[in-house]
């Protein structure tokens, strides 16, 4: 949710927070806009997309310390005058934010009253009044920076210039991330890995509360009340190719491609032969320890939610243990009773999901255990649980989840195999998933082989305004992502039901303007699913069947055969036909697949 890019050092800062901003452009893109020091401040700010603000940004933009910003507007339509960076109006500090300054209101009139003029609708312009009345009476551009956040009450992540002090530039994080990356004779910040991985590999992760000073030497941070802090950099390893479409039309038909190659890299040297468990070093808890917990609550937002339920289910399968998932963004408002013998399992992609995240620090101000199954090494809600596993996927560029989604999926099948051989599952039943989970990259090759014809059967249905989508216990939650699918980048209208919920509603639906996706596998609710498929037809209704068979014309019109797993892990090859049916009906009415209107990869805000 907005991007921020950040440069000291030789170079001119221009060309380097352009591709920056480019790689960050999924976090948000309503406008962007730079500002570079040369003789006082240089900036450059459009409504639209990064390219809009290249071609405005002249080629002889000098100037070798700079900031950039990539928007998703909160307060404030998108405009060239919201768009970021604002500066005060002697035009000496220049800020771009992400997050929300929640008392801004309160803060623009006690500067309105105090003389500054505003510019812009924005919360983020108070923060360049404020910080430019509290530099004149400071020694650092550090100590006004600080000063002025005192009086603020909200989430940032910010990048401050001050045309007096032209060798540094100042960050400061409270719920919006911000990461240093460490150059040779040149310092780099931005809020995600993405837009420094063109330049290193060395980084370091700010945590709430704290700020850096940055110059072509290094970095200092300190905490908001001036005590010098230690960093040790992290080596991350993703580089710049992982940022690229590789040939692809776009990142989402990438990343739905690269799942063989991903869901092997969550499995990697986890399952172990000889006893059938699974070996997931980051847990961070013993046998006796697991053995202890009576229940598991799963907590994720949006697709990651959808994953947490295919989570549960797998987890009460294989250990027995009662389980379920909830929206991170609902459970953290409701005063959850936190039980000691209740495990919290969250899950983000991105590590950075605002909900989750405060969901994930409530939990452990009550002190419950958290778990983490996160895809972003060392983000905020990794470093905030006791323990976890890494899902290994390789970042997400497109803003809807497809491989995170499938491999946080896998990482539940681990995490059941643990449990359940931890308590009472068979080492033959171990040996059986440790199998199945083994075959899973191989027969995510052999669907993927079938993308042309689900191509075919995306553009037939995609011309329907509206799509039921039905599951029966496994297959409800891949019911629910693929509708989830569907109407985040086609904005087809898409409902997912319980199968079993058809006839208590939602039946008066059907038609023949509504056809219906129907999770069927060959599980011992096959029966009962084809029952529902009869009914559906019997009211005028297309079905489009997703299972492991053909099924009787009588039933259906069209079928999509996966290959068969075991019954507890075929959801995870149930869903990816769906991602593949989403991406192509997208494709045909001709959406902006890989950011989709309103939305945002990283969801910082509240
Ligand atoms: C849907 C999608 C979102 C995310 C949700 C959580 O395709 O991508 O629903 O799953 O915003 O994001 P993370 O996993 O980063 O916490």
């Amino acid at each position: 949710m907005c991007g921020i890019v950040a440069y000291v050092g030789p170079k001119d800062a221009a060309p380097i927070l352009l591709e920056g901003l480019q790689r960050l452009e999924y976090r948000g893109y309503d406008s962007a806009g730079l500002a570079v020091l040369n003789k006082g401040i240089k900036t450059r700010k459009v409504k639209g997309r990064v390219a809009d603000l290249a071609s405005a940004v002249p080629a002889r933009f000098k100037g070798g310390i700079g900031i950039g910003h990539t928007r998703w507007a909160t307060h404030g339509v998108p405009s060239d005058v919201n768009a970021h960076p604002h500066l005060d109006s002697s035009e000496r500090i220049a800020v771009v934010h992400n997050g929300i300054i929640e008392n801004a209101d309160e803060l623009r009139a006690k500067l309105t009253a105090d003389g500054a003029e505003f510019a812009s609708e924005t919360d983020t312009e108070v923060l360049a009044h404020l910080i430019a009345r509290t530099v004149k009476d400071t020694d650092t551009l550090a100590d006004a920076v600080r000063t002025a956040l005192k009086s603020v009450v909200g989430t940032y992540g910010i990048a401050v210039l001050d045309a007096e002090r032209p060798g540094e530039v100042v960050v400061a994080r409270n719920g919006s991330p911000i990461v240093l990356g460490i150059g040779e004779k040149e310092m780099f910040a931005a809020s995600d890995v993405a837009a420094l991985v063109r330049y290193t590999r060395q980084v370091v992760h700010l945590e709430d509360g704290e700020l850096a000073v940055l110059d072509s030497d290094g970095f200092h941070t300190f905490t908001m009340d001036a005590r010098e802090t230690a960093k040790e950099p992290l080596t991350v390893d993703w580089d710049a190719g992982h940022y690229d479409t590789g040939g692809y039309e776009h990142y989402l038909l990438k990343e739905i491609s690269e799942q063989p190659e991903t869901v092997a890299r969550t499995l990697r040297g986890r399952l172990d032969d000889r006893f059938h468990i699974a070996h997931l070093g980051g847990l961070n808890l013993t046998p006796h320890e697991t053995r202890a917990f009576r229940r598991v609550k799963i907590i994720g937002c949006g697709s990651a939610y959808y994953s947490g339920q295919i989570g549960a289910q797998l987890i009460e399968e294989l250990a027995r243990i009662p389980a379920d998932a909830e929206p991170a963004s609902e459970f953290r408002y409701r005063n959850p009773v936190v039980e000691h013998d209740t495990l919290y399992v969250a899950i983000s992609q991105s590590g950075e999901t605002y909900d989750t995240l405060a969901a994930v620090q409530e939990l452990k101000r009550k002190g419950g255990r958290v778990l983490g199954i996160v895809n972003t090494v060392g983000s905020a809600i990794a470093r905030e649980c006791d323990g976890g596993v890494y899902l290994h996927a390789g970042p997400e560029v497109s803003v809807a989840s497809t491989k995170a989604f499938t491999s946080t999926a896998v990482a539940f099948g681990l995490l059941a195999l643990h449990f359940g051989r931890v308590h009472d599952l068979s080492p033959a039943d171990g040996r059986r998933i440790c199998e199945g989970l083994r075959r899973l990259p191989g027969q995510i090759a052999e669907i993927l082989e079938k993308e042309q014809e689900i191509a075919e059967l995306a553009r037939k249905y995609a011309g329907h305004p509206s799509m039921m989508f039905v599951g029966r216990v496994r297959g409800y939650p891949v019911a629910r992502e693929g509708a989830q699918k569907l109407k985040e980048i086609s904005y087809v209208h898409a409902e997912a039901y319980p199968a079993s919920e058809l006839k208590h509603g939602p039946l008066a639906l059907i038609g023949p303007d509504m056809p219906t996706v129907a999770i069927v596998p060959d599980d011992e609710l096959l029966d009962k699913n084809l029952t529902t498929l009869g009914e559906i037809r019997a009211r005028g209704g297309q079905v489009l069947m997703v299972g492991h068979r053909v099924a009787e014309p009588k039933l259906v019109d069209d079928c999509i055969v996966v290959p068969k797993n075991e019954v507890e892990l075929d959801p995870i090859l149930l869903t990816i036909p769906l991602q593949i049916f989403a991406y192509h009906a997208a494709v045909a009415l001709g959406r902006d697949v890989d950011k989709p209107r309103n939305l945002a990869k990283s969801v910082t805000v509240e």
